[in-house]
């Protein structure tokens, strides 16, 4: 039987009931379905009933046959499909009945409302409504860890974000791993592995991450004890482990690494909904790990170009070589002390170590000159900030460091250069290179004076008249004092002598 229910028109909740296995819809007296409707054609669409399978069919009409929504030469009708001919619109019903009764007809609108989607789920079966939360609970974990993800760059951040959210989601797992791999011809690199149960030394199957790095596919065990894939992955035999779940993490086509999670007591603690999840959110941190990988090689490619600015200056003077690398951890060290956040505390590095880098505008006479300076030549010296500046200006990103590069000659009380700026008028970061770079022109070798102990160069700042902002000076004993004289001392390259030796012009 062929029953469809019309939607419009005259004939408006008219359902159709038609023994046989083909009917013609038209406006023809003849047709089966006699449509009081000008846009419809004298013969305009048949239904036929082929092996249990219903078939629309347009017959050449001039309007032609809209199957839900989509025009169509011949399409299958199954319950619930609407279908358009000419202004009339019909709902195919099934053979048997189909929804009953006006109300639980499905309606077909062009516009969703709340009303018409209560009707289809009160019309769909448990199984459906099942896979339909499932896949909401999906989507919202995919989308949690997104958000918790697109917060951070920082690669430890993330990896621990990833673990995190994998307990939250698989409430069974008892150990999450995380491998990584960074580069092509680099191996898989463990960089999480968190347990509930276990040490951080129980092995992850080698022979079952090769096999999915090199098949990238998924792989559930239910019981891996007593299953034959597993015979020759002995850390798994030796373990006894019995629920496992491990999926590949790939992002833009490109192998990243494997998310690993266990339950090493119960076996059939993962299903394959389970894994279905675990490889979205392997997709998902792939993406945030990757982008990650790319920011560490884009750090690491502006740390090498910063260091190469710093040695090309260097090697204008032996006396100066490493002081750039000393002061910026010397600086860092007081910031820390401070109490300046990680992102300062980077712009303050990078500003430390290109601190001096208008001294490769002067002549390496002056910049290495064992004598005492000339008026002319200490006035060169000093056009070096400014220098430095107009060097590094063209480029964007280093534009938050040019104040701190500028004044970092400035003296807390007013006595220095370019600007005689004094006090908190000078950029927290500019004294805090100015005490750094001083105490490294006192503990290392220079042309006009021999080095100090840092007890001894530390005192010295103590006593130094205000040139130094004094909270500076308290931090650098703080952050000295926190290692052994010893092992500061070797951080510096330059040998201490015994006795303190005056110091000239620190810092010049
Ligand atoms: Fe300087």
């Amino acid at each position: 039987m062929i029953k469809f229910k019309c939607l419009t028109g005259r004939r408006q909740g008219q359902v159709f009931e038609l023994k046989g296995d083909c009917v013609v819809l038209g406006r023809g007296k003849d047709c089966a379905v006699c449509l009081d409707d000008e846009a419809c054609s004298r013969y305009h669409a048949r239904i036929v009933e082929v092996g249990g399978a219903y078939i629309i069919t347009d017959l050449d009409s001039t309007n032609g046959v809209r199957v839900n929504g989509k025009p169509e030469k011949e399409a299958r009708l199954t319950i619930g499909d609407g279908f358009v001919l000419g202004r009339s619109t019909f709902v195919f019903l099934s053979e048997s009945g189909g929804p009953e009764g006006e109300d639980d007809s499905p309606q077909i609108e062009n516009t969703v409302t709340l009303e018409s989607v209560r009707k289809l789920c009160a019309q769909m079966g448990s199984a459906d409504i099942e896979e339909l939360r499932r896949v909401h609970g999906m989507m919202q974990a995919a989308y949690r860890l997104g958000q918790a993800l697109s917060a951070t760059l920082d690669g430890d951040d993330i990896y621990t974000l990833i673990a995190q959210q994998i307990f939250e989601n698989f409430p069974a797992a008892e150990r999450v791993c995380l491998f990584l791999r960074r580069k092509e011809d680099v191996g898989l690199e463990l960089v999480r592995n968190v347990s509930r149960t276990k040490g951080e030394d129980a092995p992850v199957s080698r022979s079952l991450l090769r096999s999915v790095e090199a098949e990238q596919v998924a792989i559930l065990a239910s019981d891996a004890s007593c299953d034959e894939r597993f015979a020759a992955a002995e850390s798994v035999v030796i373990q006894g482990l019995r629920s496992l779940m491990l999926v590949p993490m790939v992002a833009r086509n490109k192998f990243v690494g494997a998310l690993y999670v266990e339950n090493s007591t119960r076996p059939a603690c993962f299903k394959k909904v389970d894994l279905e999840l675990l490889a979205l959110l392997g997709t998902q941190a792939a993406f945030a790990v990757q982008n990650a990988f790319l920011y560490e090689d884009l750090q690491v490619s502006f740390y090498e170009t910063i260091r190469s600015l710093s040695n090309a200056l260097e090697a204008k003077d032996k006396y100066t070589h490493g002081h750039s690398g000393r002061v910026a951890r010397y600086a860092v060290g007081i910031a820390r002390e401070l109490g300046l956040d990680e992102e300062r505390l980077e712009r303050l590095r990078t500003a430390a170590e290109l601190h001096d880098i208008g001294k490769i505008a002067i002549p390496e006479a002056i910049i290495a000159k064992k004598g005492k300076l000339t008026n002319e030549e200490f006035a060169a010296i000093k056009r070096h900030p400014q220098l430095g500046v107009e060097i590094l200006r063209p480029i964007r990103f280093l534009t938050p460091t040019l104040p701190f590069i500028l004044h970092h000659h400035e003296r807390y009380n007013g006595g220095g250069y370019p600007s005689g700026l004094k006090g908190r008028d000078i950029p927290l970061e500019a004294r805090i290179i100015n005490m750094a770079d001083a105490f490294d022109a006192m503990t290392t070798q220079r042309p006009y004076n021999t080095p100090m102990t840092f007890q001894e160069a530390l005192e010295r700042c103590r006593k130094a008249g205000g040139s130094f902002d004094p909270a500076c000076v308290q931090a650098l004993g703080a952050y000295l004092a926190k290692g052994t004289w010893a092992q500061r001392v070797a951080e510096a390259p330059a040998a201490v002598p015994a006795e303190a030796q005056p110091v000239g012009q620190p810092g010049a």
